[in-house]
């Protein structure tokens, strides 16, 4: 029972401050805690108060908090411990399990919450996953801190040579109203696919609840889109750079929350991964963001913001239904037809499976707008490709299909964005558009 986690540093003590009014409560974990080399209890508190003086002054790895107490509640505590001292995570703790408490710990910064009674492999188990969790964050925050403070060399941000905070910043959102379509394939392919030489790009998991760009990278268990959400509203690069996640391959991405109970955290407030985009947008040549198919008001201020959205369907009756139904949407928002751009994703290529496939010109009539680029269903090289943690456009033989056609749409993205780049800017300076008020979802009659 007493292995550290795999992040977790040989020798390595996790020191722990619990907070609880009933002294019984604090002996009884103090004493499951004590049968554990790798973990430590370095105070303990009967009041929200004391917590919060004894956080500050002992900075702990983990406090474990209560959240009924007289004088000052868990969740206040928490609130005053997660600003004062970031490199701590808190444990919440409670009878009550209650989706409530267990939102309002959240927003406030605790990093998990524990029902009681509490079993100790729980208990473990919790404590080691947060801290690990927990522990990459903390680090960056000392190396910030002391780069401020000017103790230690400031940390490099960005790589790329000068210019870095005045690129294009294009938005290309890709969607697709049918789950299991392609996005997630589709997204993080075009994203390397607009890597050229010179040319940054970023990719963004949007896809709050069930994103799983970290499982097609391989990227698990890093720093995700919950770090940067308390601090969306002063935002800085600094920051930021040190919570995207690095590919192999060189692209940065910024993560979806590890588990869908966080996604609310960041959903909290509707126009936070816009606003985050839009605030690093001059940083990056291109920022691709995969969604879920789910259709809410994050999703609406994105297709708001973006100047292009990729819409992938696969050569199905259901999918090129929902694929016309979301089209309509966008020209009652006034969106111009060009702003959309049509994939057709897993298109069979066995002559058994081709006549049950919807003709592509079918498609396109059907849609009213010319289908611009067509993928092979190629299970063999999405399946490799996804076990391996690779792009599908990293092999080297580019003419082979279907890698020759996932460049083939990062060509065209790559292409019209470029080319209208100047077009853009003219019109932009004309008419500045409100941004965020999506007329999409906000609308009751
Ligand atoms: N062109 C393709 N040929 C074969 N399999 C594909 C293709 N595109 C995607 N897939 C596979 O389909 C599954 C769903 O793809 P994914 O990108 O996760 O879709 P979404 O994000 O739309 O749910 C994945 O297993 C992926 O490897
Ligand atoms: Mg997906």
């Amino acid at each position: 029972m007493n292995r550290p986690s795999q992040n977790q540093g040989e020798g390595e003590i996790i020191t722990i401050l619990l907070v609880d009014d009933i002294p019984e409560a604090r002996e009884n974990i103090k004493k499951m805690i004590a049968f554990e080399p790798d973990m430590k209890v370095v105070g303990s508190a009967g009041t929200g108060r004391e917590g919060v003086a004894l956080a500050k002054e002992l900075k702990p790895n983990i406090v474990i908090m209560d959240i009924n107490m007289p004088d000052m509640d868990g969740i206040q505590a928490t609130a005053q411990i997660t600003q004062a001292v970031p490199t701590t995570a808190v444990i919440m703790m409670s009878v009550q399990s209650d989706q409530d408490y267990l939102q309002r710990a959240m927003l406030v910064g605790a990093r998990f919450f524990l029902s009681k009674p509490v079993s100790m492999d729980d208990l473990y188990n919790t404590i080691r996953s947060v801290y690990t969790q927990h522990k990459q964050l903390a680090e960056q925050y000392r190396t910030m801190v002391n780069a401020g403070t000017g103790t230690m060399p400031k940390a490099v941000a960005n790589t790329g040579t000068g210019n870095d905070d005045n690129r294009a910043g294009h938005i290309v959102i890709v969607y697709s109203p049918q789950g299991g379509a392609g996005c997630t394939t589709i997204a993080t392919n075009l994203a390397s696919g607009l890597m050229r030489e010179g040319t940054r790009a970023l990719l963004v998991d949007a896809d709050l609840q069930f994103g799983d760009v970290g499982v097609f990278l391989n990227l698990q268990g890093q720093s995700t889109i919950v770090d940067l959400a308390r601090s969306v509203a002063d935002l800085d690069t600094e920051l930021f750079d040190n919570i995207v996640v690095t590919h192999d391959s060189g692209l940065k991405v910024l993560m979806a929350p590890a588990r869908p109970a966080e996604a609310f955290i960041v959903q909290q407030d509707p126009t936070a991964v816009a606003t985050i985009i839009q605030k690093v947008a001059n940083h990056y040549d291109f920022i691709v963001v995969d969604t879920g198919r789910h259709m809410d008001e994050t999703l609406g201020a994105l297709f708001d913001i973006a100047s292009k959205i990729v819409l992938v369907t696969t050569p199905t009756l259901a999918g090129v239904k929902n694929v016309r139904f979301v089209l309509d949407e966008f020209d009652q928002l006034g969106y111009s037809a060009d702003k959309t751009t049509i994939v057709l994703n897993r298109v069979p290529q066995d002559r058994n499976l081709q006549k049950f496939a919807i003709p592509t010109e079918k498609i396109s009539k059907f849609l009213k707008r010319p289908v611009e680029v067509e993928i092979p269903q190629d299970e063999l090289t999405a399946l490799t490709a996804m076990s391996k943690g690779v792009l599908i456009v990293a092999q080297r033989d580019r003419s082979r299909s279907p890698v020759k056609e996932f460049m083939q749409l990062a060509d065209t993205i790559y292409t019209k964005l470029m080319g209208e780049e100047t077009e853009q800017e003219a019109k932009q300076q004309e008419a500045p558009r409100s941004i965020f008020g999506s007329k999409l979802f906000g609308r009751t009659n």
